[in-house]
């Protein structure tokens, strides 16, 4: 008996021992493998005979739909692209649970559970429940989502994509936790009138590759629109939260809530424009969104998360065919209203040469050692200059974890704060100055704009 078992142990013993990496979502199994192993190499026995005649029962057999490594390795790298972790995990909360609080016109909105509990989270769905939420906005119960999700632009995503998610998703460790009841304000908090909502503004459907571009251009078209959401924040919306197709990715308003307090940016204009992309080279774009840093700008503020948690993991093809689409885009120039006048100016560039010239330079060039340069610099000329107030009230807010070496060498000096150091009057001419100082062009910042900020 022992001379047989040992025969049919040898047989299966060398696949055995592969077992593991073969099959690494069934752990349990692959260990049972393993000391089936041993206990052939050791001695053999009637107990692993038996065991392995158990097994041989009861393993059970990958059937097609069984998600492979590479299938799951593939849904990590779409869930970066995506940024799913950025919404989808609180601070200091677990992995993907859910619960990050999103402040919206329509009342409070909470990410949920994307983990596989079965209660609380996604353990339940299939693939079709999955497709339907990040394509349709649609619950498996019928129940639509709030575009806060950003299934508008994920709805472009392909089956293969949309599988690997899934399998991504499902192959996580699952998380017991049930995020709070969103807080939304009448008719809002009723979903039904999502429904209303999505016939009018929502194009369900695929990406529709443009046969007169490169192959390079639509991956960066669909990247940009489809999975990375750029639009999301860099696109405008009417009060109604939908997108204006003509405006697409022109700069846009985004109110951030940290902490329990919300705070509003200005997003950038992503064209070509002389307050978009305009003096950045693709090299530039590529540099800033893998490093966090070009010599055009250094990353700070609601960018540290769409870097950090998205594009810094993408490869550099996808980035390169990122910028080339954002470089052809067709610059969207916008009107100024307003104009500094001549005191305005004089007070501005005085402020100007004692509190930022020394690094970003009397010619607004800035230096590698200094500082990035504000002409043509997007955030200084956003049509909104609530950003070019946030930075210089409280200063660059640095990601706390550098996003790469390269962002850590960067030899420019530390931008403090002018909060405590400049009143509204003075703020506002010194940004209406930097905002029309050597070639560049802006409405004039008033001096309620910097107090809304403060
Ligand atoms: C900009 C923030 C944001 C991003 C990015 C985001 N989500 Fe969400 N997601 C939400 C919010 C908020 C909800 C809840 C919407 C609601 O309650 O109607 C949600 C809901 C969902 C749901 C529906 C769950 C349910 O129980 O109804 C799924 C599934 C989901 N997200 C998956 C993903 C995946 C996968 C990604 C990445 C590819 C992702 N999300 C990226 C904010 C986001
Ligand atoms: C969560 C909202 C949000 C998303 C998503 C987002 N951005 Fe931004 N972006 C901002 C805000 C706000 C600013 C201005 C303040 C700052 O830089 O953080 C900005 C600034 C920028 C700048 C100018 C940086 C500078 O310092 O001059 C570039 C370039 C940019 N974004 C590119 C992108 C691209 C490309 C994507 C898509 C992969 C993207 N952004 C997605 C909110 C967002
Ligand atoms: C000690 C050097 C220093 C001084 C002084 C300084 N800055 Fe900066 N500034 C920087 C650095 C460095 C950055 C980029 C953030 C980083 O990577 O640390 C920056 C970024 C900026 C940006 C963002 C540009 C973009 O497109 O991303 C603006 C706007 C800006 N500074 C305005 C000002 C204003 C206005 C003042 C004067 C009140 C000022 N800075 C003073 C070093 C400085």
């Amino acid at each position: 008996m022992q001379f047989l078992g040992c025969k049919i142990l040898g047989v299966i013993c060398g696949p055995a021992k592969n077992f593991g990496s073969a099959y690494p979502h069934l752990p349990v199994l692959a260990h049972f493998m393993k000391l089936i192993c041993r206990a052939c190499s050791d001695r053999c026995t009637i107990p692993a005979v038996v065991l392995l005649l158990f097994l041989a029962i009861n393993v059970p057999v990958p059937t097609a739909a069984a998600a492979t490594q590479s299938e799951i390795e593939y849904g990590l790298y779409l869930s970066k692209a995506g940024n799913c972790m950025s919404c989808h995990t609180r601070a200091n909360g677990d992995q993907f649970a859910g619960g990050v609080v999103f402040e919206t016109p329509f009342g409070t909105i909470y990410s949920t559970n994307i983990t596989p509990d079965a209660e609380t989270g996604i353990g339940e769905w299939t693939l079709q429940d999955f497709a339907m939420a990040l394509r349709e906005g649609e619950r498996p119960d019928g129940q639509h989502l709030y575009p806060v999700f950003p299934y508008t632009s994920y709805t472009m995503a392909s089956d293969a994509e949309i599988a690997a998610l899934f399998a991504y998703f499902q192959a996580l460790p699952a998380v017991k936790y049930r995020p709070p009841e969103n807080d939304l304000g009448f008719p809002y908090g009723q979903r039904w009138t999502l429904g209303m909502w999505k016939s009018i503004y929502f194009d369900e459907g695929r990406y529709v590759p443009n046969p007169d571009r490169t192959p390079e251009w639509n991956r960066g078209a669909y990247l940009v629109n489809g999975l990375t959401h750029c639009g999301m924040c860099h696109s405008p919306r009417n009060f109604l939260g939908a997108t204006d197709e003509d405006l697409a990715l022109t700069g846009s308003t985004y109110t951030e809530n940290v902490d329990g307090k919300s705070l509003s940016w200005s997003s950038t204009n992503l064209t070509s424009s002389n307050n978009g992309l305009g003096l950045w080279s693709v090299e530039d774009i590529v540099s800033y969104l893998q490093l966090g840093v070009s010599s055009r700008a250094g990353v700070f503020g609601p960018m540290n998360e769409v870097i950090a948690s998205g594009t810094a993991h993408l490869t550099q093809q996808d980035l390169r065919a990122m910028a080339v689409y954002l470089k052809s885009l067709a610059a969207n120039e916008q009107e100024n209203d307003s104009e500094p006048d001549e005191d305005t100016m004089r007070q501005g560039s005085l402020l100007y040469d004692i509190h930022c010239g020394t690094c970003h330079l009397p010619t607004g060039l800035g230096s590698d050692t200094t500082g990035p340069p504000l002409l043509g610099s997007p955030v200084t000329l956003a049509a909104d200059p609530a950003s070019l107030i946030n930075i210089t009230l409280y200063g660059p807010r640095l990601p706390r974890v550098a996003p790469s070496a390269e962002w850590e060498a960067r030899a420019w000096q530390r931008m403090d704060s002018y909060a405590a150091i400049l009143d509204n009057e003075e703020m506002a001419a010194l940004s209406s100055f930097i905002r029309n100082a050597w070639g560049n062009s802006a409405d004039e910042v008033t001096p309620k704009q910097v107090a809304k900020q403060r």
